[in-house]
């Protein structure tokens, strides 16, 4: 399971201080969710009367205990959808926004007073285990992963041309199921809005984090010269995933050194 450290993050401190990064970046993240979501009604209209799975569900906003594991209709996939036993999930700091309702400005998506949907959790990893007659990619008994909303459940099922993938058999479940959104952001940022370049010289501020431990090494793989920036006890292990340089963020302010670069994904936001 990835590691949910939002209580580390100094974007995730208290509800007051939203940055208009931290806000826009919870967009993101409802954007992203409701991209990969859709199941809410369709779901529900097509799931077998009778049959139940376990899932962890929310009725209200506020702090973890207002998840609940309850029993819900398991749903049957439509004709372009699959149906997925879910092996693995991971959790994100969007979930986190989901469950806490902030920023308050993404109720207006998520509903006002108390959330539309109460599914949570959107990576998932599983094994097909049934398909609609239109689908072509996948069959039952397919290894997959992918983003779905509310994948803290038994089952979700999902359209075969949204986001889902086969899994590739050298990769565990758990480890699938860590990779969609963190990994999504990481590629974002570097290849679409950094337009990252072989041999260019790139930081990564929170290196050592979810999508910070996916952006050292999606930057690697591009040929960059990668700085990581973490904490003291995360050092050796940014500097396994093959960052070039590390930078203890509790020892030294990157932003006041001389060495500049081309490209800085910041995941954390707390230098001007
Ligand atoms: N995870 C996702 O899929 C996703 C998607 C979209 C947007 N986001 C946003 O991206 C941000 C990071 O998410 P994440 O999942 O990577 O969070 P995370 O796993 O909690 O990682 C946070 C990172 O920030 C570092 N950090 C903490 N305090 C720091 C400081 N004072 N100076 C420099 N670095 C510091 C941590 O380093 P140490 O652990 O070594 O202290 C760690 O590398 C969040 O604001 C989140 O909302 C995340």
């Amino acid at each position: 399971m990835k590691r949910n450290s939002d209580k580390n993050s100094p974007r995730l401190r208290g509800e007051a201080g939203w940055s208009a990064g931290a806000i826009s970046l919870a967009l993101v993240a409802a954007l992203f969710a409701s991209s990969t979501s859709g199941n809410t009604s369709d779901d529900r209209s097509s799931a077998a009367q009778g049959d139940l799975m376990k899932a962890i569900v929310y009725h209200e906003y506020g702090t973890p205990d207002v998840l609940k594991l309850e029993d819900i209709e398991k749903p049957t996939p439509g004709d372009d959808q699959i149906l997925v036993r879910v092996r693995a999930a991971s959790v994100n700091p969007l979930d986190w926004h989901f469950m806490r309702g902030t920023p308050y400005l993404m109720r207006l998506m998520a509903g006002l007073r108390k959330p539309k949907d109460t599914r949570l959790g959107v990576d998932f990893a599983g094994t097909v285990e049934a398909v609609g007659k239109n689908v072509k990619q996948f069959k039952p008994g397919d290894d997959v992963f992918g983003g779905r909303t509310g994948s803290l459940a038994e089952y979700v099922v999902v359209r075969e041309d949204r986001a889902v993938v086969l899994k590739p058999a050298g990769v565990t479940f758990e480890q699938a199921a860590c990779v969609p959104i963190a990994a999504i952001t990481a590629l974002q940022g570097l290849r679409d809005k950094g337009k990252i370049q072989p041999g260019q010289k790139v930081l990564i501020n929170g290196a050592s984090g979810g999508v910070g431990t996916f952006a050292v090494q999606i930057a690697k793989s591009f040929g960059a010269h990668v700085t990581g920036v973490c904490s003291t006890r995360n050092l050796d292990m940014v500097r396994s995933i093959g960052a070039d340089q590390v930078v203890d963020y509790t020892k030294e302010d990157f932003t006041r050194s001389a060495q500049r670069y081309d490209v800085i994904l910041d995941n954390v936001g707390n230098r001007s």
